[in-house]
């Protein structure tokens, strides 16, 4: 059998000024510091993982049309466009890789437009409040869609 281990890792808007957010909800650290840590875990779960990041709809819409020619899972946070933007969600859906969708705050705790995810049905998990570690809990997930 083939070896189905690549993930893409899709950062949505804001992602990229993690350290500038607050500490209580996203935890200080730096955004390259984040992608170290999901590295990290990906080499512990024996994935290989592809980063994108990007603070335009269109771009992030454009890098799901393409993920497929290079990744077998898809491990997301699209950032606030989680909870509006529907375009998004039909790109996820065009992908057609099973994909898991992480935050790093507790997204079902906080103000109640977070509650909402466009994401909802086209994913095979979600982890949210978790802070770093969730990523590796994501990962774990997004692995047993994989095989
Ligand atoms: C986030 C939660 C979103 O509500 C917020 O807009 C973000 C980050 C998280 O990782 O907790 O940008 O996705």
């Amino acid at each position: 059998m083939s070896v189905r281990n690549r993930v893409a890792v899709l950062h949505g808007v804001n992602l990229d000024a993690l350290d500038r957010r607050p500490a209580e909800h996203y935890g200080g650290l730096t955004f390259m510091e984040l992608e170290l840590r999901i590295e990290h875990f990906a080499k512990t779960l024996d994935l290989d993982v592809r980063f994108f990041q990007s603070n335009h709809e269109g771009e992030f819409v454009e890098e799901l049309h393409k993920v497929g020619d290079y990744a077998d899972g898809v491990l997301l946070n699209p950032g606030a466009w989680t909870h509006y933007a529907w375009a998004i969600r039909d790109a996820l859906e065009i992908s057609s890789l099973p994909a898991v969708e992480v935050h790093l705050s507790a997204v079902e705790e906080r103000e109640q437009f977070r509650r909402v995810s466009v994401l909802e049905g086209v994913t095979v998990g979600k982890v949210s409040g978790r802070g770093v570690d969730g990523y590796r809990d994501a990962l774990e997930v997004l692995r047993g869609h994989l095989k």
